[in-house]
């Protein structure tokens, strides 16, 4: 590529592909290179990740602590959305990257960046959401992909990295991991097989549930317009509860994923996740929408709900219609307030209780212990109605 570019702003991770990148887009460019890393809840020396960034030749570095926005703008909405792709997994890392672009393009404008970079390769998703925050947000940046233009292998990388005094802590890593407040991604090396079970090893924010203590853990979620506000009564921000709750799902095994997942670009990949805190509160929400909204609204928002994940995963953060459906599930989860027990135990969650003041559900009415109501006469009358149509094309096409 024969750009003229002279500034660059970098999605910094601090792992080696982001660091090799450094020292390639400036060597390469003949430019200089700001990193950005963007702190979304992933366990991290931060003050490590800056030392290596200045260390690979990083001109200025950026920490931008996200956490609360990520909350605010992105958790929350996937929470009212119930979002789970594929019905599997809760998009941690397909929320933080339009995130983490905008942060990216933020500093490029201060900066007066010409050009923004990623660390993301061919073969996956997080490419199209990077450049799709970046084209939403700046359209006229240019877009650099390192990774996909070097043609390096795993093993020259290294040696790269060696040749330029880049300090490598992670030549021996066994997988490819993302993290965030919200889920933890996991893939690569083994896990390549979907045939191997992942390996112990593989997880880190739950234990394995032989080793989950021998007693249920009973806990309340408490709901406000679809979104959980207290443990057990006690009053938390979002952000607590989910890190609360990531600890204490965890602790009983709970929340892992193992997925044959359909990316964006045309291929299979098997991923695994840990989401403790998302599974959770998602399994509660879902359980708490059953029982206030009416079954035209449950079965619209189940088909929406799906919906939602697709664009999100496909890196239509930016589709207006994802903030049309936004708008729209916040109207639609008014009323999803209310309490929901579950209990945790070695692996698994189930839900035994919920209750709300918007309830559709009505004992006085559904007990079989109340009045026959409707009567045999009113059922006779609904069932002849309700059957009518369907009845006489079954007749018509399959009992000549
Ligand atoms: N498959 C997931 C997704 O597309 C997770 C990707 C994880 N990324 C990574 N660099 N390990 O959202």
């Amino acid at each position: 590529m024969k750009e003229n570019v002279s500034k660059i702003v970098l999605a910094y991770s601090g792992g080696l592909d982001t660091s090799v990148a450094i020292a390639w887009l400036k060597e390469k460019f003949n430019a200089e290179v700001i990193t950005v890393t963007v702190d979304v809840g992933q366990k991290e020396d931060f003050k490590a990740i800056e030392e290596r960034a200045y260390k690979a030749g990083a001109s200025k570095h950026y920490l931008i602590d996200a956490k609360e926005e990520f909350v605010e703008k992105y958790i929350k909405p996937a929470i009212r959305a119930n979002a789970l792709y594929e019905g599997a997994y809760p998009l941690g890392t397909a929320l933080a990257r339009p995130l983490i672009g905008e942060k990216v393009i933020e500093v490029a404008k201060k900066e007066g960046a010409d050009a923004v970079a990623h660390g993301a390769t061919s073969k996956g998703n997080d490419q199209v959401r990077f450049e799709a925050a970046f084209k939403a947000l700046a359209p006229d940046i240019k877009i650099i992909a390192p990774i996909r233009m070097w043609g390096m292998n795993r093993k020259e990388e290294v040696e790269f990295a060696k040749k330029r005094g880049i300090p490598i802590s992670e030549e021996s890593k066994k997988y490819s991991i993302d993290e965030n407040l919200w889920s933890r991604s996991i893939e690569g090396g083994e896990l390549e097989d979907p045939w191997n079970e992942p390996p112990e090893d593989a997880f880190e924010w739950t234990v394995d549930p032989r080793e989950a203590p021998e007693e249920p853990l009973y806990l309340t979620l408490t709901f406000e317009s679809g979104i959980p506000v207290a443990i057990n009564g006690e009053k938390m921000k979002l952000i607590e509860i989910i890190n609360r709750l990531n600890e204490l799902a965890g602790k009983y095994g709970y929340g892992r994923i193992d997925h044959m997942e359909n990316r964006v670009v045309g291929l299979k990949s098997r991923e695994v996740y840990e989401a403790p805190a998302a599974l959770t509160i998602l399994v509660a929400k879902k359980d708490l929408e059953k029982l206030v909204l009416n079954k035209r609204e449950y079965r619209v928002k189940r088909g929406l709900d799906d919906y939602w994940a697709d664009l999100v995963y496909d890196g239509l953060w930016f589709d207006p219609i994802r903030i049309e459906l936004d708008n729209f599930m916040e109207r639609l989860t008014e009323n999803v307030t209310g309490d929901v027990k579950v209990k945790l135990y070695k692996g698994s969650l189930t839900v035994v209780g919920r209750r709300s003041p918007f309830a559709i559900y009505d004992k006085a009415i559904s007990s079989y212990d109340s009045q026959w109501f409707p009567s045999d006469e009113m059922a006779r009358g609904f069932i002849d109605a309700w059957l009518m149509d369907s009845v006489i094309s079954f007749r018509k096409k399959f009992a000549r």
